[in-house]
């Protein structure tokens, strides 16, 4: 059965972007779940364009790094429009369970259609829940999947924590999440792409009033990167922390056991 709660996110007008990414807390997540809410209709087209439609490949390969269960459970947090949850969900066999979950009432409500409409709503459940308050029994799920939210939390090392005690013990963790370029001349190229002609196309082409073209360079710069990851990793408890690059280095694939 697939379920998704009542709304508990009121759509309002978006708060300034260029502020966000320096803030903390409640407040933090506050705004950016605001700005979800609004772009959560053109999200997916959105993704595909800003990503020259790579953003679906890096999934594949995520999800590639789920250890195939038999009548396993699998946890996707921050999942919104469930791209990650549908690659994950034919690895936990054919009596597998997913759960796509998403602070986000308008981004699970995209979710759940995508799923419903690929005839999957009897494997993947939609549930609304916080990265840091998962609300599930310790030891629960065989994997947990995220793929583009561990940047947007407003605790990183509660979700990371979090997400860590709803696993079984060995249990594997897979974070999609941008990260910092590795060569110094794509790190020019993509600052250059980022903050000068991101925010162009937003505010002259696009004509944008949520916000998301200042918060997604803004958020992806101050997001730690590959090695600082690692460390939070660890540091929550995690075993066995490695990472992948894909494309350079713009996003990085961490894994790590519990
Ligand atoms: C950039 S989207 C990524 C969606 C999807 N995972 C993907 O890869 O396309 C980030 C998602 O994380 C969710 N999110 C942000 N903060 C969250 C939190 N504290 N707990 C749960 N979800 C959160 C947002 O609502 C949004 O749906």
């Amino acid at each position: 059965m697939v379920q998704v709660e009542e709304p508990s996110v009121r759509q309002e007008a978006p708060a300034p972007p260029q502020a966000v990414s320096t803030w903390s807390g409640p407040a933090r997540e506050q705004a950016v779940q605001r700005m979800f809410t609004a772009i959560a209709g053109v999200y997916d087209l959105n993704n595909t364009l800003l990503s020259f439609g790579l953003h679906y490949r890096w999934k594949k390969i995520a999800a590639s790094f789920v250890t195939p269960v038999d009548q396993g459970t699998a946890l996707d947090v921050g999942s919104g429009t469930a791209d990650l949850a549908l690659l994950v969900e034919p690895r936990m066999g054919a009596q597998g369970r997913v759960v796509a979950s998403d602070l986000n009432y308008a981004m699970l409500a995209e979710g759940l259609k995508k799923v419903a409409g690929k005839g999957r709503a009897n494997a993947i459940t939609c549930l609304q829940a916080s990265a840091e308050h998962l609300g599930f029994a310790d030891n629960t799920f065989d994997a947990v999947t995220t793929g583009f939210c561990m940047r947007n939390v407003g605790n990183l090392p509660q979700a990371v924590s979090e997400i860590r005690r709803v696993m079984k013990p060995g249990g594997r963790f897979v974070c999609l999440e941008f990260s910092r370029p590795v060569f110094g001349w794509l790190r020019a190229l993509y600052d250059w792409y980022s903050f000068t002609l991101l925010p162009w196309v937003g505010t002259k082409v696009a004509r944008d009033r949520t916000g998301v073209y200042e918060y997604l360079p803004a958020s992806i710069r101050t997001f730690p990167d590959q090695e600082r990851l690692c460390q939070i990793l660890r540091t929550a408890g995690f075993q066995h922390v490695e990472y992948r690059n894909l494309t350079g280095g713009i996003v990085a694939i961490h894994v790590a056991i519990k």
